[in-house]
């Protein structure tokens, strides 16, 4: 047998014709199996400041002076010693019955020189980037005694340099709008600046809403944070789940996510108590959710509220959930419902005429949780309404695969069971070799819908996680991708998988989870370790499962074909702080090139990326000659190895 040795330009050395090398076998002769298209997706709520202070692009932290009822948190007074203003939360001047809080500004003293108002500190900042138009909107009106002029400015934080400025008039007693486009010249990137409100005379205003925004991705207004969209975009996501996780659910029934409350102008939209411990703007909505699968070229997988929130208390299945069940239907009508129907029309009117494509429909989260037993009839109930009117549609069960059988769904047999994998990277390791092998193939298909693996001696849940960096490091990027690569594997029956959390604010306060897959503050982002782990996997993926097998080696890792062009995808895994040789053994493929890609992720157990070295450990790509049917590759330690070979349609 002949054996090249790959030599792989990042610097570890191949190793040939070792007399008892590890195997890793690969059989290309045929197909094991098709490759789920769905497979790699995204799982979004908010947490983390993920959407508010992340992804949804709004600039004005507490925009609706609603996330303190005592208090205008976020705001403050501007003034010198020669000028003077106060501020108040005022709730009998408010916008409408949704803004039902303004904040009244009274300027006692001021001056040209000397102008008094209020500013807004943003999400940990206002971020200022050059030669930028931003947007800004303000809800206002004024006593019989003021119409203006009003002064909108960026400024930085000391108030010694003014970013961008402009001024309007005409405020009158009664609300009205004002837009102003504030433009920045050739300035420096950073987030040390706030937003200012400033009159130069006395007098009084009040503010129902002020909003700003940057430019955002595809320049969609109440859009989203264009870096972040683009660290998503190049995950290549299939799906996108939403709205939760705890989220959907809400801490009780009242504050779960009503999604009849998140549409329509942001002007009516209340906002709500989220399950992390601050409120949501509900700027990004039910529309925004699915803008966002579609701007991603993405599948909604839409998880409806299902009667049990994180309180523990259920609605009784019967008469009592119907409401309940009817609002899921509306949803469902909302997202896939012809013009003609009510909510369909309402897509329409919102600025959407245009249905979307939805195949999956989740019933509530995690509802393993609800001791009381009440979900198997619960779940029934919303099958059989679904299913009804919609009999293609997907309904997907929330106790998957990780819970015991006895405790899934028996009244209907779901089509999909959602399981969650929160694991040790020593966990993965051990569980991965064996998962899903002996599961029933003929179904229920499998979701993961959230998994992450952690490289703590603690659970994410353990309040010691809060003293941890909020993304993950090389090690755990390691156990993720074993278990990806055990997903790979059974592809045929795992349909869909996404880690989860996704974002994370990283500034101090902002987050109540870790590991999460991308940290980002005002201004920059960066992707953990796991972020491009992920990455390489989701985008070198062929549609068809080839079989492997691991002999006498730690190295797990799976391969996948390209049915059309042949190429043939490899993914190498060495857990180990040492390095480990394999001999690769590839039969019945035709006609396999020398010459080939190694995109390997390799670097200390404990290295990891951040918003000071964002590109500490990142994918290395590099051409390589000596692949053929029998070569053996030395994978450095702690690595993930993809290797891409050329070779013909089987
Ligand atoms: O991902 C964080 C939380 O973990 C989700 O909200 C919940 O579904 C799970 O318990």
């Amino acid at each position: 047998m002949k054996t090249n040795a790959i030599l792989l330009a990042f610097a570890f050395a191949g190793v040939s014709c070792l007399a008892t090398v590890p195997t890793f076998t690969i059989d290309a002769s045929h197909s094991a199996g098709n490759v789920s298209p769905l497979l790699y997706g995204l799982m979004t709520e908010e947490i983390n400041h993920a959407y508010d202070g992340g992804l949804y692009a709004e600039l004005i932290q507490n925009r609706a002076f609603l996330d303190d009822a005592t208090t205008p948190v976020h705001w403050s007074v501007v003034s010198d010693d020669h000028s003077a203003a106060t501020l108040a939360l005022d709730p009998t001047n408010s916008f409408n019955d949704q803004l039902t809080m303004s904040l009244r500004l009274m300027v006692t003293e001021a001056g040209k020189e000397h102008p008094a108002g209020v500013a807004n500190s943003g999400y940990w900042g206002i971020p200022v980037q050059p030669r930028t138009t931003y947007r800004a909107t303000i809800l206002a009106r004024a006593d019989s005694n003021f119409s203006g002029p009003v002064t909108v400015s960026i400024v930085s934080d000391d108030g010694s340099k003014v970013y961008a400025s402009k001024k309007f008039s005409g405020l009158a007693t009664g609300w009205k709008k004002f837009e102003v486009r504030l433009k920045t010249g050739r300035v420096a990137p950073t987030a040390q600046a706030r937003f200012v409100i400033t009159l130069d005379q006395p007098g009084t205003l009040w503010l129902g809403m002020v909003s700003l925004f940057p430019p955002t991705w595809h320049n969609q207004p109440n859009g989203f944070r264009k870096d972040l969209m683009q660290m998503l975009v190049d995950l290549n996501p299939k799906f996108l789940r939403f709205p939760g996780g705890n989220y959907l659910e809400g801490s009780t029934v009242d504050s779960r996510f009503e999604w009849k409350k998140t549409i329509g102008p942001i002007d009516r939209r209340h906002g709500h108590e989220g399950p992390w411990g601050y409120r949501s703007t509900d700027g990004l909505g039910l529309l925004e959710y699915l803008e966002w699968c579609q701007d991603m070229n993405a599948q909604p997988v839409m998880a409806v509220y299902a009667g049990y929130s994180l309180d523990g208390k259920h609605i009784n299945p019967g008469p009592d959930l119907q409401p309940f069940v009817q609002d899921a239907l509306d949803e469902i009508e909302y997202v896939i419902g012809g013009t003609t129907t009510t909510w369909g029309a309402q897509r329409a009117r919102d600025g959407h005429p245009a249905p979307f494509n939805l195949n999956y429909v989740e019933i509530g989260n995690e509802d393993w949780f609800d001791k009381s037993g009440s979900y198997d009839q619960r779940f029934a109930q919303f099958y059989d309404a679904i299913k009804a009117k919609y009999p293609r549609l997907k309904v997907i069960s929330t106790i998957g695969d990780d819970q015991p059988e006895s405790a899934r769904v028996h009244g209907r047999k779901p089509d999909v069971l959602d399981g969650h994998y929160y694991r040790s990277v020593s966990d993965f390791l051990r569980m991965s070799p064996g998962y899903a092998t002996n599961y029933d193939r003929s179904g229920p298909e499998i979701f993961v819908g959230e998994w992450a693996a952690y490289e703590t001696s603690f659970p994410p849940w353990d309040r010691r996680s809060e003293r941890q960096p909020p993304t993950p490091d090389l090690k755990a990027a390691i156990g993720d991708s074993v278990f990806m690569a055990a997903m790979e594997r059974n592809s045929d029956l795992i349909k869909m998988q996404c880690y989860a959390p996704l974002l994370v604010n990283v500034n101090p306060g902002a987050r109540q989870w870790r590991p999460d897959l991308i940290g980002y503050n005002a201004i920059s982002c960066y992707g953990s370790p796991s972020y491009y782990a992920i990455q390489m996997f989701s985008r070198n993926l062929g549609d068809e499962i080839l079989s492997t097998a691991s002999i006498q080696t730690p190295v797990q890792g799976c391969a996948t074909r390209d049915s059309k062009t042949g190429e043939i995808f490899v993914k190498l895994v060495n857990p180990q702080a040492t390095a480990a040789t394999v001999a690769i053994r590839i039969t019945g493929a035709t006609a396999l090139a020398s010459t080939g890609t190694v995109i390997a992720l390799t670097g200390k157990a404990d290295g990891s990326n951040s918003i000071r070295q964002p590109r500490n450990v990142v994918p290395v790509t590099t051409t390589t000659n000596g692949f053929g049917p029998n070569f053996d590759c030395t994978l450095p330690p702690f690595s993930i190895i993809v290797l891409k070979l050329k070779a013909q349609p089987a």
